[in-house]
């Protein structure tokens, strides 16, 4: 089968929640993958930031294979014997006392509402059914039911109603708005410390440090989203970090199992995460052996090959060196570490697909801005051989217009 025949059996048979570029990917390694054809291309995409370690990690995999010959999943009615281990590595990283595994990123940010809410009951006393959570309008924390209602995208709400009440929209970045929607019913205040999906939105500085201020006077809890952000991708364990604040609550996921497998959680102090009693949270998958020894190793990896530096130093080089290219269609380059927003004046598919010729894999995202995410493992060498591709297609692309 070649790639066409792969691409009509997916429109065919697969529902179209996506537009994928049309590359069939069949092989990859580090920061590259091949196609079926053969075509070798580098990803500059790093599935959304889930494989920072870079594709198909042979340390990582060899946990993975070691890991599913002796026991794969036990569910929660029992305990297994990787799952006290990654507890201990997350403490020993991040300092938080304690952390909840889930599967997926959207799972993860449920988990902390659901502790936002029980705590704000539980702990700060605010009366049944009144809490409120304050978001940030632009937000992208995932897709199920009640994560959208306090989505503002139209297109992640649209039809999807009705929506799970209790959440205030902010303007993302201004700190005076956040603080005006405070009421006794607040439970938390949720952002993203750089919003990925907005297109790599970076906050202006002292943003964090006031939210975590407002949390700490009105007896509110703070919580990141560092599903996208976090694990090196912004040049820090996370992207909060830049900031000097401690949330009360961290989410994580994606590339906490190295793109092997989806593994996701929340990481707290224990009187926080401590409101939920045996019965009132859980998941079948979460927590399991595998996802476990996976993500042992994956955050092993990120330490012991400098990830986190790495992130900072290319991230430096590389967006230093895409403003020097110059067009007058190139608005912005913006970003923290390996996570880099290009914002166009225009329609970034176009680039995407010219690009993907190039041999350069990456995704606009809303519909002028290109994400450029390599895997964390990428050299200065092969930044410098995508900075042509970039310069040769923006180029193209001038004379066109
Ligand atoms: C900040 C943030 N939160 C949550 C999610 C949702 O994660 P998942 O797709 O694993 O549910 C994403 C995914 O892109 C994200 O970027």
């Amino acid at each position: 089968m070649n790639s066409q025949d792969y691409i009509a059996l997916e429109e065919k048979y697969g529902a179209h929640n996506y537009h994928p570029l049309d590359v069939v990917v069949a092989e990859a390694k580090g920061a590259w993958v091949t196609d079926v054809e053969g075509k070798k291309y580098m990803d500059c995409l790093s599935a959304y930031s889930a494989v920072n370690q870079g594709h198909c990690h042979p340390k990582i995999y060899e946990a993975f294979v070691e890991q599913a010959k002796h026991v794969t999943l036990t569910s929660r009615a029992f305990r297994n014997n990787q799952l006290p281990l990654l507890y201990k590595k997350l403490n020993e990283m991040t300092g938080y006392e304690n952390f909840l595994p889930m599967n997926s990123g959207a799972e993860a940010v449920e988990t902390a509402i659901k502790t936002a809410r029980k705590w704000g009951y539980m702990k700060k006393g605010i009366e049944e059914n009144q809490a409120e959570i304050i978001v940030a309008d632009g937000n992208f924390h995932g897709r199920t039911t009640t994560i959208v209602s306090f989505s503002t995208d139209p297109d992640a709400r649209r039809d999807y109603g009705p929506f799970t009440p209790g959440f205030i929209v902010a303007e993302y970045g201004n700190a005076e708005d956040f603080r005006s929607k405070i009421t006794p019913n607040t439970a938390a205040i949720l952002v993203e410390p750089i919003q990925g999906e907005a297109g790599i939105y970076v906050p202006p500085a002292g943003f964090l440090k006031e939210i975590e201020k407002m949390c700490k006077e009105n007896n509110v809890l703070f919580i990141c989203d560092e599903i996208q952000s976090g694990l090196g991708r912004s040049g820090k364990l996370f992207a909060h970090y830049y900031e000097d604040v401690r949330p009360d609550i961290v989410i994580i996921g994606k590339a906490l199992a190295g793109g092997f497998y989806p593994a996701s959680g929340v990481l707290a102090d224990h009187d926080i995460l401590g409101v939920f009693k045996p019965g009132e949270h859980g998941s079948t998958f979460g927590g399991n052996p595998l996802a476990a020894a996976v993500a042992i190793k994956s955050l092993e990896v990120i330490l012991e090959e400098n990830l986190i530096e790495r992130s900072f130093e290319l991230g430096n080089y590389f967006m230093e060196k895409l403003r020097e290219i110059k067009s007058p269609h190139i608005m912005q380059v913006r970003g923290r570490g390996l996570w880099i927003g290009f914002v166009l004046d225009r329609r970034a598919r176009p680039y995407c697909e010219l690009l993907m010729q190039e041999g350069l894999l990456c995704k606009e995202t809303h519909d002028n801005i290109i994400r450029f995410a390599p895997p964390l493992v990428i050299t200065k060498e092969e930044i410098d051989w995508a900075l042509e591709r970039i310069e040769k297609v923006v180029k193209q692309l001038d004379e066109v217009e």
